[in-house]
């Protein structure tokens, strides 16, 4: 991967959201610029929290399963922990719901909304590349959300 992808990303991200930080805008490019700019990737997008579940929101992709209870698969899993799940194989995550049978590992992030600690989000990323994402992409990944987490408008 390119040396500096996130240093990149997250400035393109900054500016995105100073145009429109509505969240369905944001989330949108957010998911595009993910997707674009990273290789290896099948899906990038988010589940947002609705009614006490995860419902997908923006993203890349094939179509993906609409809900997810919390504590369920991989994202149901890093909101109920509120912290970030890293997946090197998802073959092996107990229940981990394969919403695109080409996805053999997977990196998710909690999303909240400024200042507060509950989950409003999570950031899902899929890659076809068995153990793709390491621990730069958790570390640019977490600044990625932070940005998100300080520009969004929720409503
Ligand atoms: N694999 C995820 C479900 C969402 S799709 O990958 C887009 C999970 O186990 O939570």
């Amino acid at each position: 991967m390119k040396p500096g992808i996130y240093d990149l990303i997250c400035a393109q991200l900054k500016e995105l959201l100073v145009e429109e930080p509505w969240y369905v805008s944001a989330l949108s490019n957010a998911s595009a610029l993910l997707m674009d700019a990273l290789p290896d990737l099948n899906w990038a997008g988010f589940y947002l929290m609705k009614d006490g579940q995860l419902a997908v929101g923006p993203f890349q992709g094939k179509p993906a399963c609409i809900h997810i209870a919390v504590g369920k698969g991989v994202c149901g899993t890093a909101a109920d922990r509120n912290e970030t799940i890293l997946v090197k194989d998802v073959h092996t995550f107990p229940g981990h719901i394969a919403c695109d049978s080409a996805s053999n590992s997977e990196i998710v992030i909690p999303v909240h909304e400024r200042k507060s600690t509950a989950i409003t989000a999570v950031l899902d990323i899929d890659s076809p590349v068995p153990d793709r994402f390491t621990i730069e992409d958790r570390d640019g990944l977490e600044r990625f959300a932070a940005i998100l987490e300080e520009g969004v408008r929720w409503q």
